[in-house]
Formats: C-alpha cells, structure tokens, sequence
C-alpha cells in the first residue's frame, strides 16, 4: 500500500517500542524506506532525557516542513516521552502546525487507530493520555536486531531521581506476567534469536507491583534455564537494588552474561544524595566488590552525569576518584540538562557551561584511557563472539560482541553470522577489537 520511515531518539525502550509501531505499520500495509522523502509515513519516536535530544528531534521534524507543503497526503507522526510531557504536545502542534498525529507513551498500541483515523479524514489527530492504562499484549513487534532481541519485562519508573524526566513521561511502575515473558522469550529462541535484552528501567524491582510473580532473580533464572546456548543481557539495574541474589544467578546460569550496566551518576555522597539515588558512593563501592568477588571477570558498565546542581570541584574529584577506582569497562557520560518539573531544574548553584564542559571532558579522557586499557588487556586472549553482522567497514570481515559487550570484528565467512565463534584479539582500540576465528 504504502511506504513509512520511523525516526528513533532515547534509549533501547525507545529503540523496542518503534519496533511495535513498525509491527503496526507493517500490520496495515506499509513497507519501510530508508529515507523519509521517500515515505508516505514519518514518525519520530521522541526522547526528553535531556534537551539535545529534545532539539535534535524538533530541528529533524521542523526540516519535514517543505516536504509536507509539497505533498499534503504525507502522514507525519510525533509520539513517544517529549510528548507526554505537561503540555508539550500543543506546544508542538503550535510550533509544526503540519503535524499530523501526536500521541504519547502510554497509548502507543493505538497508533494503527490514529493512523486509520486519518486517513479516514480527520484533520489532526491529538490524543494523550494522563496516566497509563493496563499492559496490553496483544500488539507485536517487528523486530530489527538479526539475532539480537530486546524483551520488555516491565515499564514506568518509581524512582524520582531529582534530576530525571522519566517517571513523568513514563508512569509509575508495571511488570509484565512471567508467562508472557517466557511464552516471548522462548519463541524468539525458536525463531532463531541467540541475544535476549530485558529490558526495564529498574529490572531490580521487577514483579514488585504484581503478587504471585517471582523476583527479577528468579525470572533471570527461568529465562537462562529455556533451553539452548543463548546469550541474556538485563538492563538497568538500579544500585540501591541490585543484590547478591542477581550475582548468584548469573554466576551459576551459563547463558547469562557476566555483564552488569550499573548507573553510578556521581562519586559523590553528598551529589548522590541530592539525586535521590538511595545510595553513597561507599554503598556503590561495597556492591562492585560484592560482584567482583562472586564474578571476578563480570563486565561493569555505567552512566555519569557531571554538572549537577551544585557540584563543587571536591564532589567531581570525587567521581573522578570512583571511576579510576572501579575502572569501568566502558561508560556513557553526560552533561547535566535541567528537566522542566524536576526538582533539581529548581535547585540553586546551577553549574556555567563552560564549567560542565571541562569537566566531562576530563571525565571523558579519564575513561578512555582506561577503556582502552581494559581492552589492550585482552590481546592475546581467546574470547567467544556472537556474530552478529557483516563489518560494513571492511570487506570480508564479520562483527559481533563479546560477553563482556565489545565490539570485535574479525575475518569470516557469513556463514558463521548468529553463531558463537571463538576469535583470537590481535588488535584493541577504543571502539573495537580485531582477531582471527581459532
Ligand atoms: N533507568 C535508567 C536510565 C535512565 S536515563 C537508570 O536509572 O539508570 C539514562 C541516563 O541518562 C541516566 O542514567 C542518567 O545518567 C542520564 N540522565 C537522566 N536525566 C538526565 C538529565 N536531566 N541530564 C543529564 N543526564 C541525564
Ligand atoms: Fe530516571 Fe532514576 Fe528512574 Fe533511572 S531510576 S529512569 S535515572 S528516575
Ligand atoms: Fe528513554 Fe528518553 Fe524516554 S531515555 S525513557 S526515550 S526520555
């Protein structure tokens, strides 16, 4: 029938959800482009983390300008945590009067509704809800990851972090049945997927809202027992939560990865508890040396924020003394964005810009440089791969993870592409390793 083109922002959950809209598009008909000149439906599945990622989205849908004035039976969606947000959607409406849907996070199973509404000739299409309604299972996913797949095991956040725009966009806190997630997991597996991501954003709180559902341990546990060499990942895990349990589990299931995402934000105590994060930076400490005792090779990865509200240099020096301590495998770092309706965007001693920069630039270098240590370490080494994809970069060569997450592209047939492979490293550097299959 027609041709539709989806534009993802944010996080895997936003990665997964355009996954259920391309399920609905393709449900009614329409095959991808890759270009949005050349689709008959544009949707951009938006973020507010932060407000790059709020411009970047309004610069992307505000350049669709012309395009629409050209051809007005083009159908152009806005959804997704910028327009959950109190008010944004009529200010976006305002802003690109040519929009055509807008609607929100928790009425996304909808959209094929909308999308019917308007072609049935309903000029603009604005619906949003206030709060969010009961898990529906009912609408799939149309699944982009070759072997790799992301699995929700619940939605929403309870945690108010002070400086976080989530739990306003996303709503409070809903597991899904651990049937259902079996029932899912299990028929990716059989489908020929080897890497299951579950997906939440607190997986440690997991079945704490439902009764008669296990823990999250419990359910990690279930879902490495399916049967079958497979690949688990989970994320995020909340460090007030995350517990010996979890460790356990992973250290006794062989399908789980030894591989732990951990969001520490700050080094220090005092700016952690300004957060809301429930922890000390002595208490993120003690739990790193919990699973580095249990799991001595388990990957640890994290998310820093510099330039919270009255951060002086101590408490940066302080991170700084945290990340060189741990020596994460590998850390996404970010400069703090005031979120409109948080409690830190209100806070005194807002930190100059000039001040930020600095600082995640020397947070930056710090962790590059043990980035890189980590994998240097590994020449020499065998480790196992799951290949995934064909190096776009180099002809002949295939790409994959490792256990521990690390991009490794090595020479091999694509017949290899979703085994596990042992490869050799060679060669490290910051973005990926190489080697040869032994
Ligand atoms: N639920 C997850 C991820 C939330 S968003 C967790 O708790 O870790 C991903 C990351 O974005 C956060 O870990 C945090 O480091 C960053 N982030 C969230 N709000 C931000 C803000 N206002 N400014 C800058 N970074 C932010
Ligand atoms: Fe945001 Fe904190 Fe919830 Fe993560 S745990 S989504 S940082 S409020
Ligand atoms: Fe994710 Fe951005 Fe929403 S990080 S939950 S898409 S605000």
């Amino acid at each position: 029938m027609g041709t539709y083109k989806i534009v993802t922002y944010g996080c895997q959950m936003n990665v997964h959800e355009s996954e259920k809209l391309a399920a609905i598009l393709k449900g009614q008909g329409y095959s991808p482009v890759d270009r949005a000149e050349e689709a008959d439906v544009v949707v951009f599945n938006t973020c507010c983390v932060r407000e790059n990622a709020e411009r970047r989205a309004e610069g992307n849908i505000g350049a669709l300008k012309n395009l629409k004035a050209e051809r007005p039976d083009l159908i152009l969606a806005v959804c997704g945590c910028m327009t959950q947000q109190k008010g944004r959607a009529e200010a976006l409406l305002k802003k690109f009067p040519f929009v055509d849907i807008v609607f929100g996070t928790y009425n996304i199973d909808e959209f094929g509704l909308y999308l019917q509404r308007r072609r049935g000739g309903e000029k603009k299409v604005l619906q949003l809800w206030e709060k969010e309604g009961p898990i529906d299972e009912s609408v799939g996913y149309d699944r982009s990851g070759g072997v790799h797949a992301y699995v929700n095991i619940m939605y929403g956040c309870n945690n108010f972090c002070s400086y976080c725009i989530v739990p306003y966009v996303r709503g409070r806190e809903r597991s899904r049945k651990s049937v259902d997630i079996l029932r899912e997991v299990k028929a990716l597996l059989d489908g020929g997927i080897r890497e299951i991501t579950l997906l939440g954003q607190n997986v440690n709180s997991y079945g704490q809202d439902l009764t008669g559902e296990p823990e999250f341990p419990e359910l990690l546990e279930q879902v490495g027992d399916l049967p079958g060499k497979f690949r688990v990942r989970f994320m995020t895990s909340h460090p007030k939560d995350l517990n010996e349990r979890v460790v356990r589990v992973l250290a006794k299931s062989p399908n789980l990865c030894n591989s732990i995402h951990l969001p520490v934000q700050s080094g220090s105590s005092e700016i952690l508890r300004r957060m809301n994060r429930r922890y000390t930076a002595e208490d993120y400490l003690a739990k790193v040396d919990m699973i580095r005792s249990a799991l001595p090779e388990c990957a640890l990865t994290t998310d820093i924020m510099v330039g919270f509200p009255g951060e002086r240099e101590e408490d940066f020096a302080d991170t700084l003394k945290l990340v060189e301590r741990v020596r994460f495998d590998s850390a996404f770092t970010f400069v703090y964005s005031p979120r409109k309706g948080t409690p830190a965007a209100g806070m005194p001693d807002q930190i100059p810009p000039a001040v930020k920069k600095r600082r995640i630039t020397e947070l930056v270098a710090l962790q590059n440089r043990i980035s890189e240590q980590k994998a240097a370490a590994l020449i020499g080494q065998t480790v196992e791969v799951l290949a995934d994809g064909e190096d776009l970069k180099k002809k002949g060569f295939l790409c994959g993870r490792t256990e521990g997450g690390r991009l490794v592209s090595f020479r091999g047939d694509p017949a290899l592409l979703g085994q596990f492979v042992s490869v050799r490293i060679q060669a490290a550097g910051l973005s990926a390793l190489r080697g040869e299959v032994v």
